[in-house]
């Protein structure tokens, strides 16, 4: 595993890290949840991501007792607030930072989360009240380094421009092959003022390992199939971006790599990339996935996916 560095912040995070959206503590076993917390640290993963919303703190509960046998400075773990915990909870404000984070805190059994992300910006509250919020949390040390997801360049520049507040060290926003909007601007914008990218569904939830095949029909024990997990997930149903996608896979065979790997090393081949944040619901896939740390694509491979996706990808 190879390792890099969040932007500003001294954390050094595994190119490849785990997420817990949709899968633990709602759709995967408990079992088979921890047998991948395992696979993961067993491969050099040190940072983990979740959310207060996850499962309505239920990936935090399951985080907070399989992460309890190990020493608390070996793993980088990363939550966020900002969707609703009840009808009354939710957004930015500065009771919610406080309130949020100490049940965070409390569900993931510990005293201190390396990086508390925004989850959304909150259009409800004034964003020096956030940054406040979040720079108290930090002097309290129940929060190392601060960050945020799917902000909008403005968004973030306006939060660039508060003067006397800690600065965001991280940006997670949706960044894949099929999926490269943050090229345009926040990439850019994040490069300039020392925040990485840790990006989210980099294997558009399982579709770019190309298990969904091109005759329409859901292989039974994926995400597609689980009602469970199955949120947002009409790519399967795109005959032509998953033709696409199934061009990729001599291109995967030429490299001895598998096409998930593939997805992979692509969003780790932009510098900005701190961090590929990876779903997994068998051990195999955190496996297969960290061994994507450290191959690098040549101009020629980047040039025959880009052929191979035309026309499909958003940018
Ligand atoms: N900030 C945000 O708004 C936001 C939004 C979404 C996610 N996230 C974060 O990003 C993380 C990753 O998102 P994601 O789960 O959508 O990412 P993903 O890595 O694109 O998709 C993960 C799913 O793909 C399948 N998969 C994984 N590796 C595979 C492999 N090698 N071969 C075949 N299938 C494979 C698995 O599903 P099946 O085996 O069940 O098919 C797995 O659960 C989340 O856990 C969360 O921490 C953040």
């Amino acid at each position: 595993m190879q390792y890099r560095q969040l932007g500003n912040s001294d954390l050094t995070v595994s190119e490849i890290s785990l997420g817990s959206w949709l899968t633990y503590g709602v759709g995967v076993d408990n079992g088979t949840a921890l047998a991948c917390v395992d696979a993961a640290f067993e491969c050099g993963i040190n940072f983990i991501d979740t959310a207060n919303v996850y499962g309505q703190g239920a990936a935090e509960s399951f985080l907070g007792e399989a992460l309890s046998g190990r020493t608390r400075d070996t793993y980088v773990l990363a939550t966020k607030l900002f969707f609703p915990m009840s009808k009354t909870d939710s957004g930015l404000s500065a009771r919610q930072v406080q309130k949020q984070l100490d049940d965070s805190l409390k569900r993931l059994n510990t005293d201190y989360v390396d990086l508390y992300q925004c989850h959304r910006y909150d259009d409800e509250t004034p964003l020096e009240e956030t940054m406040e919020a979040l720079t108290k949390a930090v002097e309290s040390g129940k929060v190392r380094y601060i960050g945020f997801s799917e902000w909008t360049a403005p968004q973030i520049q306006a939060a660039i421009d508060i003067p006397g507040v800690v600065p965001f060290v991280s940006s997670q926003p949706q960044y894949s092959m099929i999926y490269r909007i943050p090229e345009a601007e926040v990439i850019p914008l994040c490069e300039e003022n020392g925040i990485s990218q840790i990006v989210w569904s980099p294997l558009g939830q399982g579709v770019l390992s190309g298990k969904y095949g091109k005759d329409l029909k859901t292989p039974s024990g994926t995400r597609a199939a689980n009602p469970k997990m199955n949120y947002f997930m009409d790519r399967v149903l795109d005959k032509k971006l998953l033709n696409s996608i199934n061009d990729l896979q001599p291109i995967a065979t030429d490299l001895g790599i598998s096409m998930a790997q593939l997805a992979l090393a692509w969003v780790l081949r932009e510098a900005n990339v701190a961090s590929a944040i990876i779903g997994a619901s068998r051990p195999e896939q955190v496996l297969e996935n960290a061994a994507a740390s450290g191959i690098r694509l040549d101009q020629s491979v980047l040039q025959e996916i880009d052929t191979a996706l035309e026309g499909c990808y958003k940018s």
